[in-house]
């Protein structure tokens, strides 16, 4: 009798905490389970877990439907917040914590969005890491929707379609190694008072920089990068240096999960008694999980395929959509915490691309890139444009080059998906794109169709299990 007393106080003080988030049963509790049994930075550190247990805890970080027993939502809502976009301070639909799909709370897991390995079958083949049609996109940030009064049909801020994380590691890669030599000719800018220095990597020019003789800077001439002259791939207007920086943002503003890298250990930001929501070593996992997924392939060309990639060519479409880039080396490092000037700080793990993923082996060691970007943000004229009015944001009409590497399979297209074909997409590039646009206009039916039999070449992976 005792003994039973005793177990009964024991187990009501360690259900507690669990009593006071709500009611977990054996049916429900978090979908990422116990505490216990959650992936931490060390065992990742430390080697303890094969790299394929890592990748396998990144996938299951990518496909749980979040919870409130796993920390879901903004937690309590402040209606007298500073803005109703902040974190804390967004609106649900009827206040009921959970969804209201505009500027977040709009799905439960990353698979919601991410599903579609191609979409050129009829029925589509789903794929862990894939794209979504419209009713997937995210969006970011309105002040004004407004479908049936004042304004009709009227929205602002970004409409988003999703984009497929095949390849993601070789990105992370080039991005990285063009980074830390843009790094290095701001230094050698910075030594060189009163000379300018042109900013170039892996032949792309972003432009020039130049110190005065009193030691500032002037970086009026960068070109299609922010001013720190860090390469950021990610994000259809290259905010995101790394998946790993992208994912901590995706938790919080799809799910309201709150990452301890973000608001710490032991804390819980959100007020919703749930402690450590996303631990580091779960977004370390999934971030080796996303930069793991084998690259989009190419088929084998035949006649009209081989000439439509000349006229590819010819025309100007590959000043920005670049064929292929080179990587000096082949293994894709992971640092915490990030320092996006500085790619190399911070390392605790890596991977060689070429033994777990697709990626081949090029002669300098590295590996080929086959993507068809420039990694670069372009203006594409007024018809392109967003109405977003966050003071800092890039310009409204500039969109990184599109990796056409898959395209076959990622309809529809263009950064929110207004085109449903690539000619439709082809034709709405403008300003920076014009000339090009117009070359592709003039071509004859026949050399129309060879550009459009290439780019029909582009596919998504295989995807097989390696
Ligand atoms: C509601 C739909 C939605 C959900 C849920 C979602 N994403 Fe995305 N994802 C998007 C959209 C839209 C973009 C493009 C965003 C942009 O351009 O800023 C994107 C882009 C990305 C990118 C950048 C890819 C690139 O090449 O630029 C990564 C990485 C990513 N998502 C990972 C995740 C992860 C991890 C999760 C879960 C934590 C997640 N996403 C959940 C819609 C979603
Ligand atoms: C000045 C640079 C530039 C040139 C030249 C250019 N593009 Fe693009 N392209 C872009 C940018 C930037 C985007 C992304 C637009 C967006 O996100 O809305 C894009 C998007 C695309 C897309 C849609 C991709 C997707 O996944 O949604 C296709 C297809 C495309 N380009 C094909 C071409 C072809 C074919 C040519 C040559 C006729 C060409 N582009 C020339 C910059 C360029």
């Amino acid at each position: 009798m005792r003994k039973m007393t005793v177990l009964f106080v024991v187990s009501f003080f360690i259900c507690l905490p669990v009593l006071a988030k709500g009611k977990t049963t054996t049916w429900e509790g978090p979908n990422l389970g116990p505490m216990a049994t959650r992936i931490k930075q060390d065992q990742i550190t430390r080697e303890t877990l094969s790299f394929k247990k890592i990748q396998q805890a990144g996938k299951v970080i990518f496909t749980t439907p979040f919870n409130k027993h796993d920390g879901y939502g903004d937690g309590i809502f402040d209606p007298e917040g500073e803005s109703p976009r902040d974190f804390g301070n967004r609106p649900t639909l009827q206040g009921n914590g959970t969804f209201l799909r505009v500027n977040g709370l709009d799905a439960q897991t990353c698979l919601e969005c991410h599903f579609i390995l191609k979409n050129s079958t009829i029925p589509a083949k789903f794929g862990i890491g894939g794209v979504a049609g419209a009713n997937a996109n995210a969006v970011f940030m309105p002040t004004l929707i407004d479908v049936a009064e004042e304004n009709p049909g009227e929205i602002n801020g970004r409409f988003i379609n999703p984009p497929f994380l095949f390849g993601s590691g070789g990105v992370e890669l080039l991005a990285k190694e063009m980074t830390a030599d843009l790094q290095k000719l701001k230094e050698e800018a910075r030594d060189n008072p009163g000379t300018s220095i042109e900013l170039t990597t892996k032949g792309i020019r972003f432009g020039r920089i130049y110190y005065d003789n009193e030691g500032i800077i002037d970086t009026t001439g960068v070109e299609g990068i922010d001013d720190d002259l860090v390469v950021r791939p990610f994000g259809r207007k290259g905010e995101f240096a790394t998946v790993r920086g992208f994912d901590v943002l995706a938790m919080q503003f799809h799910f309201g999960m709150q990452t301890v890298e973000d608001v710490g250990e032991d804390v819980d930001a959100d007020g919703d008694r749930v402690f450590n929501e996303i631990l580091v070593g779960e977004i370390s996992a999934l971030h080796i999980f996303n930069t793991t997924l084998d690259r989009p392939i190419i088929e084998k060309h035949g006649n009209a395929e081989k000439e439509g990639f000349q006229i590819f060519k010819q025309i100007g479409c590959a000043l920005c959509h670049r064929p292929v880039l080179h990587t000096k080396s082949r293994v894709l490092t992971y640092s915490f915490p990030e320092i996006e000037t500085d790619p190399g700080a911070n390392v605790f793990y890596w991977v060689d691309l070429t033994k777990r993923t697709n990626f081949r082996r090029n002669r300098q060691g590295g590996i080929i890139v086959p993507l068809f970007s420039d990694l670069k943000r372009h203006d594409l004229g007024s018809a392109m444009a967003e109405s977003f009015d966050i003071p800092d944001e890039p310009t409204n009409r500039e969109f990184i080059t599109a990796r056409l590497w898959g395209i076959r399979d990622t309809a529809p297209y263009m950064h929110d998906g207004r085109a449903q074909t690539i000619t439709e997409a082809v034709r709405m590039h403008g300003e920076e794109a014009e000339p090009v646009r117009t070359n592709f206009d003039n071509l004859n039916d026949d050399d129309e169709d060879r550009v459009l039999a290439f780019l029909y070449s582009l596919c998504a992976p295989k995807l097989s299990e390696r």
